[in-house]
């Protein structure tokens, strides 16, 4: 074989490289690569200056089930913790003496024990509907919390919003309604020549005491997903003229990670989210709560007429049937907590009921829940299931990317397989080398094998070039496909 053989042997060499090189372009891979990621990776939850980088708030559960264990946890998985304000003068011994002074105190207790198990952000939950709300407000403020939540009633008279300000305190009204959003922002406008950082939009299929009365609560107008846009809408004129993003929290109903892309999608920016957080080992409520929620059946949970006058939903035990059909536990009302009660017609006390039922005793109180609870299947830590909320919003993003991500994969597949043949192509002209060699006279060697060298090492830089191709895109996908082991399997075929 003669000189130019080889040159032309190796010039079809180079050829073949230089396709792979840029066929593989890493360029090319980890944009796409880095697309996949950036849509599936949920965005950092801003309400005022505070920033969770998990967008889920834990709803308040008045009456001791949501206090510093269980919002400290969720502040620690990178939510929003919630310390609810109602009913925790339960937690202490003078309730019945001074049931003021009883509510505050054990407040202002379990914010500074909050405060010290984390340090992400803990907000209140205080309605809006309690005797001691400006009260309580006051403490919240002296314990510089970072958020407000002010829910059942409309936050609009008398809030110290300067106060608020001052000690960077982020407000966010809980609603039922766009009406309710924008009233409250046009009388804040009015008013105070401001508004609220955030909105909680609770749906109908929330716990606790509901916002929508019994009829409205299956009818599509009255739904999360009917009512979220609209109130994303209402928000729209008052960040433009107050020059800062509102975003929505929209809850009731949400359970999986897959629920949560949907509600984002929507307009929301965060969920919120309560009746998963109960089934948790961090949970504030005793055992015996907690299990009431394993043990549920769909067909146990039903609506009650609060003694304060508005539908809630809870698991239906013999105590509400008992009630409804007019036995009357004895109990004394300590302080007339909520404005709105009616003690005096009340069969019980709903705040006892609550308090007996979180510290377990069921026989003589009832469960608040959400209407998603017989789903709930096992008690969990909070970092479980705020992780598996997130894999279950990544694997739900997934599924509108699949035709990027499947194109990444076919890319990824024809790139080794051009691999291999390169590999052969230089390991058949390797063979022809030598046996071309073989028959040139010895003088002449040198000069060849040096040209032979010479290409040689060019082809091993090029296989080399492309073994490191190959792994840094194995190394994005793997980071890519940590939730998606079939996508995996699909690559290493
Ligand atoms: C046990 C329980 C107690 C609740 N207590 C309150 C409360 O005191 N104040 C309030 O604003 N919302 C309360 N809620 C509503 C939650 O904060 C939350 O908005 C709602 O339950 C979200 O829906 P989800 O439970 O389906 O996630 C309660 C919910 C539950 C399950």
């Amino acid at each position: 074989m003669e000189l130019k053989h080889f040159d032309t042997l190796f010039q079809s060499l180079k050829t073949v490289s230089d396709d792979l090189v840029q066929s593989l372009s890493i360029q090319n891979l980890s944009k796409l690569v880095e697309e996949v990621q950036q849509s599936k990776v949920w965005k950092p939850l801003q309400i005022g200056n505070h920033i969770a980088k998990t967008p889920i708030v834990q709803g308040g559960m008045g009456v001791g089930i949501s206090l510093s264990s269980l919002a400290s946890a969720v502040a620690n998985n990178g939510g929003i913790g919630v310390i609810a304000a109602n009913g925790i003068g339960l937690l202490e011994k003078d309730y019945y003496k001074d049931g003021l002074n009883a509510g505050l105190n054990a407040f202002r207790k379990e914010i500074r024990k909050a405060r010290e198990l984390t340090k992400g952000i803990i907000g209140v939950n205080i309605m809006v509907a309690l005797k001691d709300f400006h009260e309580m407000l006051d403490v919240a403020i002296q314990e510089k919390v970072d958020i407000v939540f002010m829910g059942a009633g409309l936050p609009i008279k008398n809030i110290p919003v300067k106060r608020l300000r001052e000690n960077n305190i982020s407000i966010a009204p809980i609603v039922s309604s766009s009406r309710a959003a924008n009233l409250i922002f046009k009388m804040w406008t009015n008013l105070y020549n401001d508004v609220p950082d955030a909105v909680v939009f609770e749906g109908p299929k929330a716990g606790g005491h509901l916002g929508f009365t019994e009829e409205q609560l299956d009818k599509e107008e009255f739904q999360l997903e009917y009512i979220l846009p609209s109130i994303v809408e209402v928000l729209k004129p008052y960040e433009k003229k107050n020059n800062k993003s509102i975003p929505v929290i929209a809850g009731g109903g949400v359970f999986t990670g897959s629920d949560i892309k949907r509600i984002l999608d929507l307009g929301a920016s965060g969920v919120q989210m309560a009746t998963r957080f109960v089934a948790t080992d961090e949970c504030d409520a005793n055992i015996k709560f907690k299990e009431a929620y394993v043990n549920c059946k769909k067909e146990d949970i039903g609506l009650i007429k609060s003694p304060v006058g508005m539908p809630g939903r809870a698991i239906r035990n013999q105590f509400i049937i008992d009630s409804e059909n007019g036995k009357r536990p004895d109990f004394k009302c300590a302080w007339k907590c909520l404005a709105t009660c009616k003690a005096q017609d009340a069969n019980y006390c709903i705040s006892i009921a609550l308090n007996n039922a979180r510290l377990g005793h069921l026989n003589s109180g009832y469960v608040f829940c959400g209407e998603t609870t017989y789903r709930i299947k096992e008690i969990v830590s909070v970092a479980s299931l705020i992780e598996e909320l997130k894999v279950g919003y990544l694997l739900e993003a997934n599924k509108t990317i699949n035709g990027k991500f499947e194109n990444l994969v076919t890319k990824s597949n024809e790139l080794w397989g051009k691999y291999k043949d390169l590999v052969n192509v230089s390991r058949e002209k390797e063979e022809d080398y030598e046996c071309a060699l073989r028959k040139l006279p010895q003088a002449s060697h040198k000069a060849l094998r040096d040209q032979y060298q010479v290409a040689l090492s060019s082809v091993i830089k090029t296989q080399l070039q492309l073994v490191e191709t190959v792994s840094n895109t194995w190394n994005l996908l793997k980071n890519v496909t940590k939730v998606q082991p079939l996508m995996q399997k699909e690559f290493i075929k």
